[in-house]
């Protein structure tokens, strides 16, 4: 027998959310949806949340099991199961506002995707049939034209955790779908926009996204995509861009990080109030003792990390 452990939010009744146990004996093969579906038939008909294609396509039933968004069609009770725990908890996805029960709010997702322009921008007048594109062309895009707009990376993201302002990973990975798209004529002001605050550098590589995707789309790799653009593009006025560069060139001359000089060359060296913010920082890791040596030194075999960016004709 499981228990299904799931948080519970129903404003018009009582303000605080909770987490309320119903058992299951769920038969084998059965997916999460299952479940619900038969507590909510059998136990519990207010149980709300969202459902419709049963099949892993609509992206309606996101959810987290156990801590972790996942789509509830997809993922087999069994799988939830931890050995030795007969306890499975499903919450609300994370990093936006609940309605009610396993129903969040996905204004803010929709706004931050229609941000990044949805669309294709062709300044061509419109020929008579489609607009082709090779097989190659399209391998471009295939991975992120499968996104289903679930939410199960946003709802994971962490950088979303602490930084509202950030697109989030499904919003960046469609800007990819357009960015990467051999008929779209906007690439540069794309990417300009992309570099802003918010934007594609804000995000911390972390990789969740890529773990909580049900399809391949994949957000964080495509997130890689639109960094690679910019740089090849040259929009690096920013501090995302200048710490890529930052990055790279300290490998290359040392073999490692100096970080002394990385924040200095992210902000930019004319960049007066972004140096001064750095102030605070700088002094509060002096008086824990955790300033970097000022003096950088490279590390033994730095000539063959060098070696290895001149076979990658870097
Ligand atoms: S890799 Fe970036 S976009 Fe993806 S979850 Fe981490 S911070 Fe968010
Ligand atoms: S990128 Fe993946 S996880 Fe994010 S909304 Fe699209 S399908 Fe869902
Ligand atoms: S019900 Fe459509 S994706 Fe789960």
């Amino acid at each position: 027998m499981a228990i299904f452990r799931i948080k519970r939010y129903n404003p018009e009744k009582r303000p605080d959310a909770y987490y309320e146990d119903f058992e299951y004996d769920f038969p084998e093969g059965a997916t999460l949806l299952d479940c619900l579906n038969h507590i909510k038939w059998t136990q519990d008909g207010s149980l709300t949340y969202r459902m419709s294609c049963r099949s892993a396509i609509c992206g309606s039933c996101g959810m987290k099991g156990n801590g972790h968004a996942l789509l509830a069609c997809q993922r087999q009770a069994a799988q939830l199961l931890k050995s030795g725990d007969q306890v499975i908890t499903v919450e609300p996805l994370g990093n936006m506002p609940v309605i009610k029960d396993l129903v969040t709010d996905f204004k803010e997702f929709w706004e931050k995707v229609d941000q990044v322009k949805p669309y294709l921008q062709n300044k061509e007048k419109a020929p008579e049939q489609e607009r082709q594109q090779s097989p190659e062309e399209f391998r471009k895009i295939d991975a992120t034209s499968t996104c289903i707009m679930c939410g199960a990376c946003y709802s994971d993201c962490n950088t979303l955790e602490v930084d509202k302002n950030f697109l989030g990973p499904a919003a960046l990975a469609k800007a990819q779908r357009f960015v990467g798209d051999s008929r779209d004529h906007a690439t540069r002001e794309r990417i300009k926009e992309l570099s802003k605050p918010g934007g594609m550098w804000d995000c911390t590589h972390c990789g969740e996204c890529v773990e909580r995707c049900p399809k391949p789309a994949e957000p964080f790799y495509r997130i890689k995509e639109l960094m690679e653009v910019a740089l090849n593009e040259g929009v690096t006025h920013n501090n995302g861009a200048r710490h890529a560069l930052s990055f790279v060139k300290s490998v290359k001359h040392s073999g490692r990080l100096n970080e002394s000089k990385i924040p200095i060359e992210s902000v930019g060296y004319f960049n007066i109030k972004g140096l001064l913010e750095l102030v605070p920082v700088g002094l509060r890791m002096l008086l824990k003792l955790k300033i970097p040596p000022i003096f950088h030194k490279p590390i033994d075999d730095a000539k063959d990390v060098k070696r290895i960016f001149e076979e990658f004709g870097e």
